[in-house]
């Protein structure tokens, strides 16, 4: 989304300057132009040097540039800017975008700004909460600037509350949804489960698979970026969420996961199954560490409840199913039957036969086959790349 994007990141003099380092890394590595603006004052917590060489482009400061004589222009800037970010916004330069004021080079590119502007305030947790500050934000949201709502603990003072500067990549996710086109999953909730289960054996031991829940992942996070509130129910896996449409609720087991998936399922329009979930689990877990022992050992193992198929008898008419098969032969024919099976709208089918597809790696190759049986053959792309065409299905079938 943010790719060729031009921004304009206005910084001022809070502590927090020193979080737009990454932050203006994340924008470049997403594609985006950044054009760094700096209050003086910024400059005292951040070098300008640092945040040029990050953004591959001066930084400018003043009106005027007296080493090369030249004439920073406020309107240009305005008008060649797709979006304005102001991170760390201070109260000073909320206070003075809340009432036009434009005594330095930051504020008068606001006041020229065409683009719509965003702003991440930063500030101890008084000054944050001071009806001044709340009324200058207000007149902001009014003017149709945008609130990256700061976040809660400790402050640099040593005080804990509200205002600390939004996390880079909060703020990055946030400006990639603003560039989506619109939002057509909005006032929509989705179910998505992720990753491996573990099948307790005794209190150290486990039955488990390569899942690294990469591919869930990457789908709950299209979908937020959709607009839809998302609820991703994800096995044990080392993936992280950042997106604030996104609630995480962890499992461990197959039995732990149907729990969680019953609590929500009735609630949701969307519900994409991708965890890889145990097909079977030990009868017995075995209350103390099983000790080696000269003959062979057995256990014995009974079936799970299939999630995925006792959501399908409960599904309605308006809900969206969608259901993952991972096979390794007669695929298509494999999938055709669990769609049939499971009551799915559609199924997402990768062959361990397809290189680049499956477990752990960054790249899959689906094809995806409707419950019309009309197929659709992917090329080999990055999850992040596959979970958009599955969402892309999604949509047009919600509609
Ligand atoms: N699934 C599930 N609960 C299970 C097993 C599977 O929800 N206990 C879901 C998976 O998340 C996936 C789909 O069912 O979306 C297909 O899983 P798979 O294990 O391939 O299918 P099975 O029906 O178990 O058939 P088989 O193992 O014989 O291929």
């Amino acid at each position: 989304m943010l790719n060729g994007k031009k921004i304009i990141l206005g910084v001022c003099g809070s502590i927090a300057a020193y979080k737009t380092a990454p932050l203006v890394r994340l924008l470049i590595k997403a594609g985006a132009e950044v054009q760094v603006l700096m209050t003086a004052d910024a400059t005292n917590f951040i070098t300008p040097l640092t945040l040029a060489t990050l953004s591959k482009k001066p930084v400018l400061v003043h009106y005027f540039e007296p080493t090369t004589g030249s004439w920073n222009n406020h309107v240009e800037l305005g008008l060649w800017a797709d979006l304005m970010l102001i991170a760390p916004a201070s109260a000073n330069t909320l206070a003075k975008m809340a009432n036009g004021l434009c005594d330095n080079l930051l504020l008068a590119t606001y006041l020229s700004a065409k683009c719509p502007v965003y702003f991440a305030p930063a500030m101890d947790l008084d000054m944050w909460k001071h009806p001044a500050t709340l009324n200058n934000v207000h007149k902001l949201q009014s003017y149709g600037n945008t609130l990256i709502q700061p976040g809660s603990g400790e402050l640099a003072s040593g005080l804990h509350g509200e205002g600390r500067l939004a996390e880079p990549e909060e703020i990055v996710d946030i400006l990639e949804k603003a560039f989506a086109t619109g939002y057509p999953l909005k006032g929509r909730k989705a179910l998505v489960t992720a990753g491996p289960t573990y099948e307790a054996i005794d209190p150290v031991r486990f039955i488990g698979n390569h899942s690294s829940g990469k591919m869930g992942f990457a789908v709950a996070d299209r979908l937020a970026a959709l607009g839809a509130d998302v609820t991703l129910i994800t096995g044990p896996t080392a993936q992280i969420t950042v997106q604030a449409a996104i609630k995480r609720v962890d499992a461990t087991s197959a039995q732990d996961m149907l729990d969680a998936c019953l609590q929500v399922f009735d609630t949701v329009d969307i519900c994409v199954m991708s965890a890889a979930v145990a097909d079977y689990t030990p009868v017995t877990v075995a209350p103390q560490k099983i000790k080696k022992q000269a003959t062979d050992l057995n256990i014995e193992l009974k079936k799970t409840t299939d999630i995925l198929k006792t959501l399908g008898e409960r599904k309605r008419k308006s809900q969206l199913l969608v259901g993952f098969a991972l096979e390794t032969e007669n695929e298509e024919q494999n999938a055709i039957e669990k769609i049939r099976k499971k009551n799915l709208d559609f199924i997402v089918l990768n062959s361990l036969n397809d290189a680049g597809a499956g477990f752990k790696t960054d790249t899959n190759k689906i094809t995806i086959i409707d419950h019309n049986l009309q197929k659709t053959v992917f090329t080999l792309k990055s999850k992040t790349e596959a979970a958009a065409d599955i969402c892309q299905k999604i949509t047009e079938l919600i509609e």
